[in-house]
């Protein structure tokens, strides 16, 4: 395609995540947009999930078992003349590094909340990673049918928790069995509150902001009070401000319910009006590289092994962030220099995996990987050399000692280790005396997959002894001493042969750091 086109096709893509608590209605959310999509045809698939026939965005066998959400998936879908990429993140606060990642690649975020139970722990993290990366973040007040917090009470929430400046995009009229409706502030109308399946119902408002003609609402003292409120949080309230919304410093606000699909068309529509389209991605040299670049280059923000059992297979998922994705097309693989033929891409949607031949800035693809990749390469094609910042790390705080319990399946063990473990999501160490495997998370529940994952996917039965080990601490090989080895910390390198110390407390480490005041420990390579 010319530069026009690749500036037309790179307009239309919304490429977000949506982020929250467990249990807040972001798997029944993204189905009801899934549905606007076309993508999928049948509603209730949440509860689908419980009987086996579980959500498209589901895919691991472990997530059939424990009923949540373990890996990230991407979702494409058109609606509305936009390419909208929804990237799903594990809701699970053990999966939070995979899901940090995942919001690196994203340009924008949606934030659900339970409306009875306001901000919730998981919630509060992933903003705070939003809020770092400076991306627009929209928020839902999901479960409307259901009783639950004053609209006010939530509104201030936002700011006093996540210290966001918030404006409503439209209000509730009553909630629970009292719902009446939505009073859509933007959009100067009312959304009648009614049986699913009879669609959307609007009654327009004057410029005043009243129904116009007559109708029955009117004279209820709920919609009264809803008149009052709006003009409250109008006046009071923080102004609609496009550029602060871009800044992420001003959420738009809107309230629905997810399960009976009311009010998230209203959101769809607005979120789409404002949400960005792909905007420069940094490089490390500080430099920026624009989507409509026409030289195609991208990052790797995830790894996955064996994503459907189906095909056995490792997948690399790339945020493009500039110019076109051919099927065939050489690149460079920035950290080793090497040139690669991309000839075996797949595109996602929510039914079926599907081969893909092109995609521009902004799409999410995976690539099929037989071990060249690695979390945080950058890929280019064209002379000009890039890369993109590095991805954050999170230093593991948990440790198990890890060991192949039929010691005749060396083999598939080492194999399955090294897969799993580049996918990221654990941390591979081998001690400076023995050599033992150690493996290192954020959480318990990824030592649980992996344990589950080498069984399955390997074949390889695993034991694992918890270490009383919580601190990683990286010291520069130069300043290393194997006599600071002692019973208070434990030496290991970690993948690149990196010698760091793992402590069991901040005792141990201050300890050392007594002992050894010239050392310099970091948290993170
Ligand atoms: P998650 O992906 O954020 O973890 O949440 P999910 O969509 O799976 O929803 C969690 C539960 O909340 C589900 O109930 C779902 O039906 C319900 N839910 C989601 N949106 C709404 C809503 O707008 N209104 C109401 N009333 N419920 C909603 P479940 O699968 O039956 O689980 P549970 O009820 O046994 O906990």
């Amino acid at each position: 395609m010319d530069k026009k086109q690749l500036e037309a096709s790179v307009a239309k893509r919304r490429t977000f995540a949506i982020i929250s608590h467990p249990d807040a209605g972001k798997t029944t959310i993204t189905e009801q947009l899934l549905l606007f999509g076309g993508v999928v045809r049948q509603a209730g698939t949440v509860k689908a999930r419980k009987t086996g026939n579980f959500a498209k965005s589901d895919w691991m066998e472990i997530e059939k078992k424990r009923g949540i959400s373990v890996t990230s998936s991407v979702m494409q879908f058109d609606y509305a003349g936009k390419r909208i990429n929804i990237l799903d993140t594990p809701g699970h606060e053990d999966f939070s590094e995979d899901t940090y990642r995942t919001l690196m690649a994203v340009d924008s975020a949606v934030m659900v909340i339970d409306s009875a139970k306001g901000i919730e722990p998981q919630t509060k993290k992933l903003f705070k990673v939003c809020k770092m990366r400076g991306i627009p973040i929209f928020t839902f007040f999901n479960k409307l049918d259901r009783d639950g917090r004053e609209p006010l009470d939530l509104c201030a929430e936002l700011e006093e928790v996540l210290g966001i400046e918030s404006y409503a995009m439209n209000w509730p009229i009553g909630m629970g069995k009292g719902l009446k409706g939505l009073y859509d502030i933007y959009n100067n109308r009312i959304e009648l509150h009614q049986r699913e399946d009879k669609g959307q119902e609007y009654l327009q408002l004057d410029d005043n902001g009243e129904i116009i003609g007559d109708h029955p609402l009117k004279e209820d003292s709920l919609y009264q009070q809803v008149l009052d409120e709006v003009e409250l949080v109008k006046e009071a309230g923080s102004q609609f401000d496009e550029e602060k919304i871009a800044q992420g410093e001003l959420t738009p606000v809107f309230f629905g319910s997810a399960l009976t699909n009311f009010g998230v068309k209203t959101f769809l529509d607005a979120y789409l009006q404002f949400a960005p389209a792909p905007s420069p991605h940094k490089m490390e040299d500080g430099k920026e590289v624009a989507p409509n670049n026409e030289e195609f280059s991208g990052f790797i923000f995830k790894i996955q092994a064996n994503m459907n059992p189906r095909h056995r297979d490792r997948i690399a998922f790339v945020r493009i962030c500039s110019g076109e994705f051919e099927r065939g097309m050489d690149v460079t693989l920035e950290r080793t220099g090497k040139a690669l033929r991309l000839s075996n891409s797949t595109q996602f949607m929510a039914d079926t995996r599907e081969t893909l031949e092109t995609a521009v800035a902004g799409d999410i693809i995976g690539l099929y990987d037989t071990g060249n990749f690695q979390i945080g390469d950058t890929i280019y094609a064209g002379k000009e050399a890039r890369k993109f910042e590095k991805l954050p790390q999170f230093t593991p705080e948990l440790f198990v000692r890890v060991t192949a319990k039929n010691v005749m399946k060396q083999k598939s063990f080492h194999k399955g280790i090294n897969q799993l473990v580049q996918e990221g999501a654990i941390q591979l160490y081998r001690s400076y005396s023995t050599n033992d495997y150690i493996l290192g998370a954020v959480g318990q529940l990824q030592f649980e997959v992996f344990k589950f994952r080498m069984q399955n996917e390997y074949n390889s039965e695993v034991e694992m002894a918890p270490m009383g080990h919580k601190i990683a601490r990286w010291i520069a090989p130069d300043q290393l001493d194997e006599k600071m080895s002692s019973s208070r910390n434990l030496l290991v390198k970690d993948r690149q042969d990196q010698p760091l110390f793992l402590f069991e407390n901040e005792f141990a480490e201050r300890w050392f750091q007594d002992k050894y005041p010239d050392v310099k420990l970091t948290a993170k390579l």
